[in-house]
């Protein structure tokens, strides 16, 4: 059994999938069961430049950058995407990142309490809340 919005990832092909409504069947992909991803909040050395940041930028925007220290952006090494959630979970915003962006979003709409998701290639997927 999924659940609405988890994140389940093929450790052969590495597909990452997202779940939009749930169901009773187990995900497969590449012949075996996918698993479920949890994000990171802590891990030593490197939270710092992973777990995703809340801020107001210059301009006024609400945005989401990745890691109170920014994180490196690459060719070997970058941020691949951010994904934020209400809290209500119902509103999602999805930025994909490419080597030599900044990684940071923009939020088009923020309302309340929010949650953010960031994918590393190398370190995986990480967490982080606004206020
Ligand atoms: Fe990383």
């Amino acid at each position: 059994m999924t659940e609405r919005l988890e994140l389940y990832r093929c450790d052969i092909c590495g597909n990452l999938v997202q779940v939009i409504l749930s169901g009773e069947g187990e995900l497969v992909c590449c012949g075996e069961p996918m698993k479920l991803v949890k994000g990171k909040h802590q891990e030593e050395m490197i939270t710092e430049k992973h777990v995703p940041v809340f801020r107001i930028n210059d301009d006024g925007n609400n945005i989401v950058q990745v890691g109170s220290v920014l994180h490196p952006m690459n060719d070997d090494h970058y941020i691949m995407f951010i994904e934020t959630i209400s809290e209500d979970k119902k509103h999602l915003e999805l930025q994909y990142l490419y080597p030599g962006e900044k990684p940071e979003m923009i939020l088009e709409n923020k309302t309340g309490k929010t949650l953010a998701y960031d994918f590393c290639n190398l370190h995986g997927l990480w967490e982080g809340e606004s206020d």
